[in-house]
This record gives C-alpha cells, sequence and structure tokens, in this order.
C-alpha cells in the first residue's frame, strides 16, 4: 500500500494522509491585506490534502515585501482568516499559517514611513526584486531597497511580533503556524554565515550566534502556542535572494538540526530550491539531517508520487510538500492516489488577480462529468 496515503500524526494534529500543500504565495489579498472568501474557496477546494500549509503571512507591516500578501497582524486579518479555517475545517482539513518578515526583501515604500527594510546587515540584496509600487505608483516587481541592521531591540521586537501573529493565528482557528525560515528572507539573513557579519550575539562566525533569532522565534511561538503547533521551514544550502555559500555551511545547518530536534516541535519542513531555480539541496545531506533531527519532517521541491513513495518508503521524509501541483489541481490528492491526470499550470495567473487560474481549475469530477 502507498504510504503516502496513510495517516500521520504531526505534533498535536492527525493528518489524513502524508500529501501537504506546500505554502505558495498567491498575492490576491487586496483590501487590508486581508484573506476573504476566495481565499477561504481557494484553500476549502484544496482541503483533501493531509496538511494545508497557508502562503505567507506577514506577521507586521515591516515584514512585508510583496503587495496584496495577507498579514496575520490586526484584528481584520483575523476576522478575514477565520473564513478559511472554517471552510478547511468543514471539508475536513487541517491548516498551518506561514508565519512571514522577509526582511531586506522588501522596499521602502511598503515600510512604514517610508523607512528602509531591515536585516542582519545593511547589505542589499544583488538581483533580487519584490512586488510594490515603482516611482509611477504602479504595482509591479521593484528592485529590494538596502535595508538597515537591526539593533538587538528591534530583534526582541520581531520576537514579540512572532508571537503575537502566531496568538492571532489561533485566534483564526488555524491548527498551527509554521515559522518561514527559508528562501532568504528574514531569519535566513541571519543564519546565512555570508551574510551576516554581525559583531554582536546575533551574528558573526559562531554559528550559535546566527542561529540565536531563529532559536528565539522558535521558543517564544512555543511557548506561547505549543510546541506542538508550531513548525518552522528551513531551506538549507538556499541560493534564493542572493544566498551565498559560507565556511562551515553544513555544520550550521545540522548544528541547528540539532537544536531544533530537542524542542519537540509539530514539524520541520526543508524547501529544496531546485524547481525554483537554485542548486538542489546537496546528495546525502538529508540523511545527515535525519540522522540529527528524529522528529516529523516535510520535505518539498520536485515530487511526484513516485519520488514522494520512494522518499516515504526509505524513511528520507514523514510528510511529502507538493508545491506548483497543488495550483492547477485541488484535488490533488485524490488525483495521486488513483493516477489521475493533472492540470497543467497557466502561469499567467500565478500571482494576482481573480478566481480565475485560482479557484476555477478543474475538480477531476468536473471534468468526467463534462466528458459524459
Ligand atoms: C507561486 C509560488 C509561490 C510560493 N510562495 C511561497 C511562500 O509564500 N512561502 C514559501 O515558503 N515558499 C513558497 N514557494 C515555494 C513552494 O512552497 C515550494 O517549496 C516550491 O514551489 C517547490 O515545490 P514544487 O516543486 O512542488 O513546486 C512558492 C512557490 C511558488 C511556485
Amino acid at each position: 500500500m502507498d504510504k503516502l496515503f496513510t495517516p500521520f500524526k504531526a505534533g498535536d494534529t492527525t493528518l489524513r494522509n502524508r500529501v501537504v500543500m506546500a505554502p505558495m504565495t498567491r498575492s490576491r489579498a487586496t483590501v487590508g491585506d486581508t484573506a476573504d472568501e476566495l481565499t477561504a474557496k481557494y484553500y476549502q477546494q484544496r482541503a483533501s490534502a493531509g496538511l494545508i500549509i497557508t502562503e505567507g503571512a506577514q506577521i507586521s507591516v515591516q515584514g512585508q515585501g510583496y503587495l496584496f500578501t495577507p498579514g496575520i497582524y490586526n484584528e481584520k486579518q483575523v476576522k478575514g482568516w477565520e473564513l478559511t479555517t472554517k471552510a478547511v475545517h468543514d471539508a475536513g482539513g487541517k491548516i498551518y499559517i506561514q508565519l512571514w518578515h522577509v526582511g531586506r526583501i522588501s522596499h521602502h515604500s511598503l515600510q512604514i514611513d517610508g523607512q528602509s527594510p531591515v536585516s542582519s546587515v545593511a547589505v542589499k540584496a544583488n538581483n533580487s526584486t519584490c512586488y510594490a509600487r515603482n516611482d509611477a505608483g504602479q504595482p509591479g516587481p521593484v528592485p529590494v531597497s538596502e535595508p538597515r541592521a537591526l539593533s538587538v531591540a528591534e530583534i526582541k521586537d520581531i520576537v514579540h511580533d512572532y508571537v503575537r501573529a502566531a496568538k492571532n493565528a489561533m485566534r483564526a482557528g488555524f491548527d498551527g503556524v509554521e515559522i518561514h525560515a527559508a528562501n532568504g528572507y528574514l531569519l535566513e539573513q541571519f543564519i546565512n554565515g555570508g551574510l551576516n557579519t554581525r559583531q554582536d550575539e546575533y551574528g558573526g562566525a559562531d554559528p550559535e550566534n546566527r542561529l540565536r533569532f531563529v532559536l528565539e522565534v522558535t521558543d517564544a511561538v512555543s511557548q506561547a502556542i505549543g510546541a506542538g503547533k508550531t513548525g518552522i521551514r528551513l531551506a538549507p544550502f538556499g541560493r534564493l535572494f542572493d544566498m551565498h555559500a559560507f565556511d562551515g555551511e553544513e555544520e550550521t545547518w545540522l548544528l541547528l538540526a540539532n537544536k531544533l530536534n530537542q524542542r519537540s516541535l509539530s514539524y520541520v519542513h526543508l524547501s529544496d530550491q531546485q524547481t525554483l531555480g537554485e542548486q538542489a539541496i546537496p546528495a546525502g545531506f538529508i540523511e545527515k539531517f535525519r540522522a540529527a533531527y528524529d522528529g516529523s519532517l516535510i520535505i518539498a521541491g520536485g515530487f511526484d508520487k513516485q519520488r514522494a513513495e520512494e522518499y516515504l518508503q526509505q524513511g528520507k521524509a514523514d510528510l511529502i510538500g507538493f508545491g506548483r501541483p497543488y495550483i492547477a489541481n485541488p484535488d490533488l490528492a485524490e488525483r495521486l492516489a488513483n493516477d489521475w491526470p493533472l492540470n497543467e499550470v497557466n502561469w499567467a495567473t500565478m500571482y494576482g488577480g481573480d478566481e480565475k487560474g485560482y479557484t476555477d481549475y478543474p475538480f477531476w469530477s468536473d471534468t468526467q462529468q463534462n466528458l459524459a
């Protein structure tokens, strides 16, 4: 029997299968950066996944790097997300929200009073765009702005922003939260030894210092809502948004694996960036990570049913994240279980817009009725 379709308990949450919908930004939150009925419909359609992880949701205004992404820092946003959690739960699904702070991958026009975005150090990401209003006021891709380095007091404030967001998420009815520490955003901007040359206890050559911020966030969120409701996403050897190789890179990630292993989290989620156009996680690393971390593990990036099953059978992962296939296939779990063909993604409607290319992808059953 396929292991992919067997139940699994991740922290406090029992999942009906091991198919995870990976977090994907869709940029359709228009008014007040709030999830709405359309968001609820989109996620409800995908509720047959064992676990849905929402698109990144900014934990503060400062944490936003793209127009039209939904936040989780104010009451209106909590009310908006309630529609989604209810819709998914009514359909028998489970849903975590991804807590996001983009750090330097932002533009001053998105920041309060047009301030600079923030990061570990005042170094701009080369060849990197975010999504904001250009000088003519039109939304579109713009080069990221030069950031300023956070003070220690500000780092502590951001830990509080994560806690507020996590508590908001629980009030909105989520089953848990995923801390976004992957893909070149704020927390990875502290982990990466090539970038984070701070001289204080949050940076520099010692990996303990570079891991301090992400672990403080993890501990504070776990304490606020429970470790069994707290997951974290990492991108070991990630290169997105001008992240570079650094001395002791593997040791840094394995040290983090060891530290997370002591924390009884709901799960750790590894993002392999190969299908996002960057290098893959090096061969053999996942086995090393697994040896250092024996809790629940999700891996995402470039999976089809066969590769997913291989990873599960070989014990490389407990759960498999599917990203792009979920955009065009609301019933992906059933399609994989029954070996039904997949719909093709329309890349033109990936970000922004309305229900087109969002909630109008057909279920397999609809296709069959049309054929009959
Ligand atoms: C449109 C799009 C939006 C994405 N947004 C996010 C996001 O908000 N947070 C995140 O951690 N990863 C994000 N990702 C990465 C996916 O979660 C996933 O890791 C990636 O697509 C690789 O998996 P796949 O090969 O199954 O698509 C995004 C990917 C795509 C294609």
